[in-house]
């Protein structure tokens, strides 16, 4: 792949370049991905600053162009630094929360806009092993605040593995086929139903509220089981608006029963040899593992929060939330049927899909201090398996001004200077309210 050289290469104390062969654990297709941003003198976090305020367009551009940058080699030693590194970048602006975050998505208490992966459970790499290979996901697929833009900061590197996958999904999606794009670009798939009693609870509304606020963004509400639920719709393909490349956008981990599996194969082959023949054996047998350690330590709150948000992972790729098929869904007359992805997919396309994945995913070993900022218009990510007590913080940026009702699979997102997410116009209700 030719990778354009950068425009502000060995400027204002700061170089770029490529990955390294040995700051990776094995090779991709992918060089320029992440392209890394590093001190050529100072390495404070105040330089670091200076830079991304002076140059913030550069790295908006560079950020479109390579679908991640990693800034390595900087001091950045806490949350707050972490915070305060994106947040001069010009055009960024932190989410410090979205719509029906899962529980341990909370912000940590030493900034203001920096979130856990997830505050119980732990979704990456531990010592006794990690979850299988999978979990590939556009994020906040399953939300209807969808960032633009995402970092994570590495507060404490793993011993081995561990990485985060970086998928440049808007180019694997050229190699799809003809037919699999014009499928997905056809229709919106519904990602997602949301209860209004739950969303209520949630956000300490009055039910009939919920359930007016979602109308009126032209959404659908019907009657699942006799309770009313919001039916979430989403772009599969975005246009990008910076870059002229589609890219597939969804968590397919989560939507296509076959593909984690399917990967599985494919990334054996990179997991063979002595440092991983241990883990694999341990990997084999990691749920018998986790469950006895849990019940020797008496960590049953632990463990239910562990199955609760992992559970999925645990048991494979299942499509979250109910099938409608399975429920008794009662929708307003003349409303076409409600379809998810993995409905209109092959099986062959899953496995096109999927070879497409990991020939566009890039790996690279988390150093400490290290920032990963990248496109969620353009990049897929997932946790991959390795050892050592990973501890990774993420922000979120610049929430999609998505418009309802979506009439096609394709779609082009006009960034919005003042857009609110669905999460802070729920809240902003909530205290007019109140
Ligand atoms: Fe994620």
């Amino acid at each position: 792949m030719v990778v354009e050289e950068p425009p502000f290469l060995n400027i204002d104390g700061v170089a770029t370049r490529l990955l390294e062969d040995r700051e990776r654990p094995y090779g991709t297709v992918e060089a320029g991905v992440p392209l890394v941003l590093e001190p050529k003198g100072a390495r404070s976090v105040v330089e670091l600053k200076a830079f991304l305020a002076a140059r913030s367009a550069e790295v908006m551009a560079a950020v479109y162009r390579h679908g991640a940058i990693l800034f390595r080699g900087f001091e950045v030693s806490s949350e707050r630094d972490f915070e305060e590194t994106m947040r001069s970048i010009r055009g960024l602006r932190p989410m410090n929360g979205y719509f029906m975050s899962e529980r341990g998505r909370d912000l940590v208490d030493e900034a203001s806009s920096v979130l856990y992966t997830n505050k119980y459970a732990r979704l990456g790499a531990n010592p006794f092993g990690s979850v299988k290979i999978g979990g590939f996901h556009s994020e906040n697929y399953f939300s209807a605040d969808v960032p633009a833009l995402q970092a994570f900061w590495c507060k404490t590197a793993p011993w081995m593995g561990a990485e985060t996958a970086m998928v440049h999904m808007a180019n694997a999606y050229d190699e799809l086929s003809g037919d699999l794009r014009a499928k997905l670009e056809a229709e919106p798939f519904c990602s997602m139903f949301w209860s209004v009693p739950m969303i209520a609870r949630r956000y300490r509304l009055p039910e009939d509220r919920v359930e007016q606020f979602f109308r009126d963004l032209g959404l659908l509400v019907v009657l699942v089981d006799g309770r009313k639920e919001i039916v979430f719709y989403k772009p599969n393909v975005y246009r990008h608006p910076h870059v002229p490349k589609r890219s597939l956008q969804v968590n397919l981990s989560m939507s296509l029963r076959d593909l984690d599996p399917a990967l599985r194969r494919l990334f054996t082959p990179a997991y063979e040899g002595g440092k991983w023949a241990l883990y694999r054996a341990a990997w084999r047998q990691w749920d018998t593992m986790t469950a006895f350690r849990l019940a020797v330590k008496g960590r049953r709150a632990e463990l239910g929060s562990l199955v609760k948000v992992t559970g999925q992972r645990l048991l494979g790729a299942q499509p979250r939330g109910r099938a409608p098929a399975e429920s008794t869904l009662v929708a307003p007359p003349g409303t076409p049927p409600i379809v998810r992805i993995g409905a209109r997919v092959t099986r062959d396309e899953v496995g096109a899909l999927a070879a497409a994945v990991r020939k566009h995913c890039s790996l690279f070993s988390w150093r400490r201090g290290d920032i990963l900022f990248f496109d969620n218009l353009q990049m897929l990510h997932a946790a991959m398996p390795g050892v050592g007590p990973r501890v990774i913080r993420v922000m979120i940026f610049n929430p999609l001004p998505l418009k309802y009702p979506l009439t096609s699979g394709l779609t082009d997102v006009a960034p919005e200077e003042g857009y609110r997410s669905i999460d802070e116009r729920l809240r902003a209700l909530q205290r007019t309210l109140s």
